[in-house]
């Protein structure tokens, strides 16, 4: 069931004027090229159209403690050994000889999930030392490689990665009646000391695709409380989608499930909610992101539409299976990695807030009554609470939990400026799953391309033509200065 934390809200005024949405679009139109990809780590001086300078500031980051990364409570001694070894393959990086390759954005699971802990988002050398630079900018030469680093990745950047949306073809030409939507990878292991030496695969021209509008970035999404997302009912992300009709559809917001090609059944990863499950998360991210081949996806990637030329494949397929044991063994590295991976993430607990109700200071507090009233909890569901899980041996385990994800799991029309090009399944180029807000105080890059670091900028880059959130931000601009400093602080503490 739906928890809105305040049972009766009181909206403040819900729709402004076209007229004043066009002035205030004024201030939102794209810099120069290219534009959804300009990194904008400044927070914000000036909060309304007006452009008047204001003391609204995003807090930044908050540090210790680390509010996330733990097990879940009460898991048995044998998920816990489990979970530590899903953990520890999670980190390990991969060599051509494992199945690094022939494309990949990178060689570990843990390289792009390592913020504020394993298991989490992109890191970035920018505010927690500890974590590291964006691990992309070593890989391009990592192992003697001869990878360029594309424009886009910084060593202060977010981790991205990047899919081109329609085919672009050997010459370079750009064919706009061919859809692509795949990822292309980064970096090829052409080159590499451990790469067959006949290996001839070229990186793929991310510039030229820039320029022809045809690069659409990803950052990593964290993967805590995965196993509560998981478990969440279908049946209880309709009845959050019904719920608050009225005031959902005077402030413009509809929302619909994404579903999954093989069962349709509700899907729920991913920045389109495009995926299913962790076990179908881990297999895809193996192949896709480190190239590595395995149980769900037995075949090497080149870059769409062609396969990648034998030379280049090094190893019997697919790279990673079940360990079948001898009779009467008992060791753990019995799963595959990918089972390993998804065990891992499963019992992965949700992040922890800095406070919680009246533990929290009178902004937070006022932050959190706001977030609700102004319209944000409408898309970013407070909490969903999980089905019945057989993972449960010691109560509650994964059953009839409150996730507090801050997420309707559902799709939304998020309008031109962040629309993507992109379609999966029910997601067209515009949708997006509403991102879920657990943990954003320890977060460092924003929205699906990682295109800003400053929370007020992503409260703006919710508002443009076509968006279901324009009425909820025609509200927050409403606020006053003090008001959408609590909405902040609030966020910062989640
Ligand atoms: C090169 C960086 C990179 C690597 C390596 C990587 N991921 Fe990811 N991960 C991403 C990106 C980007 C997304 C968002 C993808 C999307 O929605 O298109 C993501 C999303 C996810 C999600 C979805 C979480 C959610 O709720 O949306 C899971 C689960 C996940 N990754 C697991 C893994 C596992 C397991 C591995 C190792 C096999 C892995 N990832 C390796 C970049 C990476
Ligand atoms: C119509 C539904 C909707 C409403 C209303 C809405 N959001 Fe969002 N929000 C989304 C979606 C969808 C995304 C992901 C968009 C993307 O990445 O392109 C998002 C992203 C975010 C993010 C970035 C999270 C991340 O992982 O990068 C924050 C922070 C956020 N919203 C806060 C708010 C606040 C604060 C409000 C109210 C002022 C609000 N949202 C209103 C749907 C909504």
């Amino acid at each position: 069931m739906s928890q809105n934390s305040d049972s009766r809200p009181a909206y403040v005024g819900c729709v402004l004027g076209i007229a004043v949405l066009g002035v205030f679009m004024l201030f939102l139109l794209p810099l120069p090229l290219p534009p959804a990809f300009a990194q904008n780590n400044q927070p914000q001086g000036s909060n309304s159209a007006s452009g008047l300078p204001s003391l609204v500031l995003d807090p930044g980051p908050r540090g210790s403690p680390v509010g996330a990364g733990r097990p879940i409570a009460n898991l048995t001694a044998d998920q816990l050994r489990f979970f530590n070894d899903g953990a520890a393959r999670f980190v390990h990086s991969e060599a051509v000889a494992n199945g690094l390759g022939p494309t990949f954005n990178a060689d570990s699971c843990g390289a792009c999930h390592s913020q504020p802990a394993n298991g989490g988002t992109s890191p970035s050398a920018n505010a927690f030392p500890n974590v590291g630079a964006n691990p992309q900018v070593a890989l391009a030469t990592a192992n003697g490689g001869k990878n360029s680093v594309p424009f886009f990745v910084t060593a202060n950047g977010p981790v991205r990665e990047a899919r081109f949306k329609f085919l672009m073809n050997r010459n370079g030409s750009l064919d706009t009646t061919q859809p692509d939507g795949s990822v292309h990878d980064l970096f090829t292991i052409q080159g590499r000391n451990d790469a067959p030496a006949a290996c001839v695969l070229p990186q793929e021209d991310f510039l030229a695709a820039a320029t022809q509008h045809n690069l659409a970035l990803r950052i990593p999404t964290p993967t805590f409380g995965g196993g509560f997302i998981e478990m969440i009912d279908d049946r209880t992300i309709l009845a959050n989608m019904l719920a608050n009709q009225a005031i959902k559809s005077a402030l413009g917001i509809r929302g619909k499930p994404n579903r999954n090609g093989n069962d349709a059944t509700i899907s729920r990863f991913g920045w389109k909610a495009q995926n299913k499950s962790l076990i179908m998360f881990s297999h895809e991210a193996y192949s896709v992101e480190i190239g590595e081949t395995n149980q769900m996806f037995p075949q090497k990637r080149g870059f769409f539409p062609n396969p990648p030329p034998p030379q280049c494949i090094a190893n019997s397929l697919p790279e990673d299976q079940t360990n079948y044991l001898p009779i009467g063994s008992d060791t753990v590295s019995v799963p595959s990695d990918d089972d390993a991976f998804a065990t891992f993430m499963r019992f992965l607990d949700q992040p922890t807030p800095a406070c919680s109700g009246p533990t929290c200071s009178p902004s937070i507090q006022n932050g959190n009554r706001l977030f609700t009233t102004t319209g944000c909890a409408l898309c970013h569901t407070p909490s969903m609470t999980t089905g019945q899980s057989v993972f449960s041996v010691n109560p509650p385990g994964l059953s009839g939990v409150q996730a507090n994800l801050f997420s309707d799991l559902l799709l939304h029309h998020m309008g031109v400026r962040l629309h993507d090009g992109i379609s999966q399944g029910n997601a067209g180029p515009d949708e997006f799953r509403t991102a879920p807000l657990w943990g954003l105080g320890q977060r460092l890059f924003f929205l699906h391309d990682g295109r800003t670091s400053d929370l007020l900028q992503v409260i703006r880059e919710h508002q443009s033509t076509g968006s279901e959130a324009n009425g909820v931000i025609n509200n927050f601009n409403q606020l006053k200065p003090a008001e959408k400093q609590d909405i902040l602080n609030f966020l910062r503490s989640l």
